[in-house]
């Protein structure tokens, strides 16, 4: 049994007046293991976000299950953290109590001190100190997403779960932030989940790449197993032989998919809608 389960999940939109529901997509089945990093890559509009906030338990689903630990997710809960591309952080509020507020609501029974000591381990973590007492306002898009990351993964949650969370923040920066993360990801190898569509960014940090059609009725067709050995960095990762391969491959699908648009996926549909990804290892 897998740490986190996908169970053929369908998710429609109601339509446009008179027309019918619109299918996003359909049948979507994936496992993840606990400790595993996966990432799912696809075109803008093909339902990346729907999927990981169903996850979340902030979007309904219209068919199937999503299994957390041998139990079902209802709605959204400390169990599966977000962080959002918008980072979302309390404007009103310091660096220091935006974390220490989510650390509060997981661990209501630590006393202040354990609570000063576990938000400044995070800080550190991602590069804030000295930044403690700034508010959001006083802070650059790199930092403001420092403090999300380390808001999420200060409350220990069972899966983190990243909607595009560099999407915001100049090309320099990213590539910083991303080997923070992989270094935060190396001491706490929680269970992530997270979307992107930064290849680049997918092969440095996934265990598994999961390559989703357009929509509507979208699927996931292909996961890339990444194969390169950890602890990976942004200079040695490149070195790599299978690294190009990786790249081509998904870039490959990316443009396949991004050239027959959606007559392909009514195609695709007929074919064989709940055909299993291809599972494709480098
Ligand atoms: N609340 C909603 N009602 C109707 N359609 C929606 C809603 N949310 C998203 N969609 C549609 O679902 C599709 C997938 O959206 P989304 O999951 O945000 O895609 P992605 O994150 O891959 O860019 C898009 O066509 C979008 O317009
Ligand atoms: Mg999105």
């Amino acid at each position: 049994m897998s740490f986190l389960v996908v169970d053929h999940v369908s998710k429609f939109f109601p339509g446009h007046a008179g027309g019918g529901d619109v299918c996003i997509f359909k049948d979507v089945t994936l496992k993840v293991d606990k400790g595993e990093f996966v990432t799912v890559i696809g075109h803008s509009g093909c339902g990346k976000s729907t999927l990981l906030n169903i996850i979340a338990g902030l979007e309904t689903l219209s068919e199937g299950g999503v299994i957390l630990n041998g139990r079902e997710v209802s709605g959204p809960g400390l169990d599966r953290m977000v962080v959002f591309q918008n980072f979302a952080l309390m404007p009103w509020m310091t660096v220091f109590e935006n974390i220490a507020l989510a650390v509060r609501s997981a661990y209501p029974d630590w006393d202040q001190a354990q609570v000063v000591a576990h938000v400044h381990k995070y800080i550190a973590l991602v590069g804030l100190k000295g930044a403690e007492d700034k508010r959001p306002i006083a802070l650059s898009g790199g930092m403001k997403q420092r403090v999300g990351l380390a808001r999420a993964f200060s409350i220990e949650p069972k899966v983190l779960l990243l909607d595009e969370p560099f999407a915001q923040i100049d090309a320099l920066t990213r590539g910083v932030i991303q080997e923070e993360l992989v270094q935060m990801w190396n001491a706490t190898r929680n269970t992530v989940f997270m979307v992107t569509h930064d290849v680049d960014e997918a092969i440095l940090l996934s265990d598994r790449i999961m390559l989703m059609t357009n929509g509507p009725s979208s699927r996931i067709a292909e996961i890339v197993d990444v194969t390169i050995p950890r602890p990976r960095s942004r200079d040695t990762v490149i070195e790599h032989p299978h690294y190009y391969k990786i790249r081509n491959h998904v870039i490959h699908f990316l443009v396949r998919h991004a050239a027959h648009g959606v007559a392909s996926e009514r195609g695709v549909q007929r074919e064989s809608p709940a055909a299993a990804p291809l599972v494709v290892r480098f």
